[in-house]
């Protein structure tokens, strides 16, 4: 077991499972519509809990009605939420999430209007009690001072750094983490084709992963070997939100039982594809259990 720091988001998400997705000016019925706690970083909390590891968010927790679901959530993973900074005003981010039933596409409208997790607040956390830090690439300004936190005082602590979107100056952190996992909406953003092509342009030394839907997964170790997974697809594909935060986790969890970063990229392609083939992240990890 590992004590494990996830600096993000939690999120209420509302999600309404669609026959197939709506035309534009269309008005359509949902088959249904659940509400439950989102967010990539305390997603891929909720899995590396389910592996035993001690799991604990510093996010912003805003005190207004929709906040207890996220907590009871919370609490049900147990996931320890001392190092978040509590606000008694506003809202806590909302994603409006249209979820396809026939492909299992899920499509997010996201609303944010709520204060970014600061490195004055993270700098209070004593960082000594854990084993392994893992960032969202948000919240650039904040987050470069936080990485370079614990390059000053805490040069072994392992850390991984998630690049799923592009955002202005995202690339100032790279040199910074342990670990990067990019999304192939970054890759693609920045005109690669192939995950191998864009693993090979980041500067030397770096461990990185970048995922690539139902071609898997490609990574390059310290020696700059590139490396390669399949994708693991479900029979049926039912649900494919936070498929990348699973594949995040699933890195996270063999990486830091010191296995090689190849058999953490399949076993991450694993998990993100098993986790494609149910709904939310209940059990999912009882399949893998060894
Ligand atoms: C899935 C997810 C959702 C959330 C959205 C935030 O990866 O974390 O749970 O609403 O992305 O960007």
């Amino acid at each position: 077991m590992a004590r494990i720091l996830a600096i993000g988001i939690a999120t209420l998400d509302i999600i309404n499972l669609v026959d197939d997705y709506p035309a534009e000016d269309s008005e359509v019925r949902a088959l249904s519509q659940y509400q439950t706690r989102g967010g990539n970083a305390t997603n891929t909390l909720t899995i590396l809990s389910q592996f035993d590891h001690s799991c604990h968010w510093a996010g912003v927790l805003i005190d207004e009605p929709d906040s207890q679901l996220i907590l009871n959530d919370l609490e049900h993973y147990q996931i320890n939420i001392a190092a978040c900074t509590r606000l008694s005003e506003g809202k806590m981010p909302t994603s409006y999430i249209t979820l396809n039933q026939q492909s299992g596409s899920r499509s997010i409208v996201h609303h944010r209007d709520c204060p970014e997790y600061s490195f004055n607040h993270f700098k209070t956390i004593d960082l000594s009690e854990f084993d392994w830090l893992h960032f969202e690439g948000r919240n650039i300004d904040e987050t470069l001072l936080m990485l370079e936190h614990i390059k000053t005082h805490y040069p072994d602590l392992p850390c991984s750094l998630e690049v799923e979107k592009p955002r202005p100056n995202i690339d100032v952190l790279f040199e910074l983490p342990t670990l990067l996992m990019f999304s192939q909406h970054y890759a693609t953003y920045h005109c690669f084709n192939k995950p191998d092509d864009f693993l090979r342009t980041l500067p030397q030394n770096t461990v990185a992963s970048c995922t690539w839907g139902q071609q898997g997964a490609c990574a390059i170790n310290a020696d700059g070997q590139l490396l390669h997974s399949k994708a693991f697809p479900p029979s049926q594909v039912i649900d494919t939100l936070g498929a990348g935060d699973s594949f995040n986790a699933g890195m996270i969890h063999r990486l830091i039982n010191n296995d090689d970063l190849q058999s953490a990229l399949t076993f991450a392609c694993q998990l993100a594809g098993h986790k494609c083939g149910q709904q939310g992240f209940a059990n999912l990890v009882s399949h893998f259990k060894y």
